[in-house]
């Protein structure tokens, strides 16, 4: 004999023949199995027990004389779909059996045949066991993807300000002290003509040293956050970027415009800024073109860019794979503004990188001071 499970199974049961719940009761006995069951006949009764308590399975005849299995089956669907079903049930054709199971019955015994009771209740029972598991864990793996894409957002955050931030200094900070010595060097240099004309060239060297590093200064708080983006807006910083990528690397860059100059909010212009930085570098790295066309456009509410180049051609393995790292993030930095980045290509094609954010999302995204 089969042991029984350790705990009792609470079963709701639509029946309105009190001698053939008894049979059921004693079939699930005799299989092992530990029941506590209520029985109800109306459709009130069945409703008010579904609405107090959550049983284990229900069981239901086919016809009574005031409800009808069918319905009550119905609204479980509705109301609780996990629960278990079973029709026990007099006669049933195959037709109308057939009917019930893709109502979302989970089972129908006969009642001529009530030793098989146990072994369908057990079934059920173990497979809503199962599907419960199964959603939690899809669950748990929603959750988590959820918290590393809010991660991934406030990484990203952190990252952006705290570039902006090392922008600023290193631009206004350094960049003053040193055009504090150079005035410094300037006052030097005017006395020393008249009485030392050997050291005046000397500091007219070092005013010069100075100079290169004042540029040098301005170049490295260009990289970290040009200025261009925060002043003049994301459209004028692509092109300032697609004009000195063409500088950098020789490679020709072109750009049209069809939008009208606006300022978007510091995130919106920031993420379309940072993808297109990120596309260039790859096509450097990668794509062995010698030009790129950039398009910027405004469709069906949607900020669109355009990136294309004219190289070898992005692989459809490449644009599929988890470790295109560079590639997910293009998309995830899209995907949080509710975008979408799209990567095509191939030999003789070059690379085209589509990237479209609805312009919903380019509104500022409210205070964001500390
Ligand atoms: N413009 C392009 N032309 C041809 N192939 C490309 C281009 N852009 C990307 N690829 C291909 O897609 C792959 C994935 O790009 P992805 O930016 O994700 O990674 P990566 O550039 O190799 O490394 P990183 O993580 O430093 O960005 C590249 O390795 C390259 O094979
Ligand atoms: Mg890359």
């Amino acid at each position: 004999m089969p042991s029984a499970p350790p705990t009792r199974i609470h079963i709701l049961m639509l029946e309105d023949d009190p001698a053939h719940a008894e049979l059921a009761r004693r079939a699930l006995i005799d299989a092992g199995i530990s029941v506590l069951i209520i029985r109800v006949e109306t459709r009130a009764d069945f409703q008010r027990q579904l609405s107090e308590s959550t049983p284990d399975l229900i069981l239901s005849d086919y016809s009574l004389p005031t409800f009808d299995g069918l319905e009550a089956l119905r609204l479980v669907q509705v109301s609780a779909p996990d629960i278990p079903f079973i029709f026990v049930t007099g006669t049933m054709g195959e037709e109308v059996a057939i009917e019930t199971l893709k109502t979302g019955a989970t089972d129908y015994v006969l009642k001529k045949h009530l030793a098989r009771l146990g072994t369908s209740v057990r079934r059920a029972l173990r497979e809503a066991s199962e599907r419960r598991e199964r959603h939690e864990a899809e669950q748990k793996l929603l959750q988590s993807n959820e918290q590393l894409r809010a991660l991934s957002a406030h990484l990203q955050q952190v990252r952006e300000d705290e570039r902006i931030r090392i922008a600023r200094q290193v631009h206004d900070e350094l960049g003053q002290a040193l055009t504090g010595l150079k005035l410094d060097l300037s006052w030097l240099v005017n006395d020393l003509v008249k009485t030392n004309p050997a050291l005046s060239q000397k500091v007219q060297a070092l005013t010069e040293r100075i100079d290169a590093t004042i540029q040098t200064v301005r170049q490295i708080s260009t990289e970290l956050r040009p200025g261009v983006l925060d002043n003049l807006g994301l459209v004028a910083a692509i092109e300032w970027q697609a004009h000195d990528f063409q500088l950098r690397t020789g490679v020709r860059c072109t750009t049209t415009n069809m939008v009208d100059e606006v300022m978007w909010g510091e995130d919106f212009s920031t993420t379309f800024f940072r993808i297109f930085q990120e596309t260039l570098t790859n096509i450097i790295r990668h794509a062995e073109a010698s030009a790129v066309e950039v398009v910027m456009a405004v469709d069906a509410g949607r900020f669109v860019l355009i990136v294309r180049d004219n190289g070898k051609g992005i692989t459809a393995a490449a644009i599929a794979s988890t470790k295109s790292i560079g590639l997910v993030g293009i998309r995830e930095r899209a995907a949080l503004l509710g975008g979408l980045a799209v990567f095509s290509g191939g030999p003789g094609l070059g690379t085209i990188v589509t990237v479209s954010i609805p312009l919903s999302s380019a509104e500022p995204l409210g205070d964001k001071t500390p």
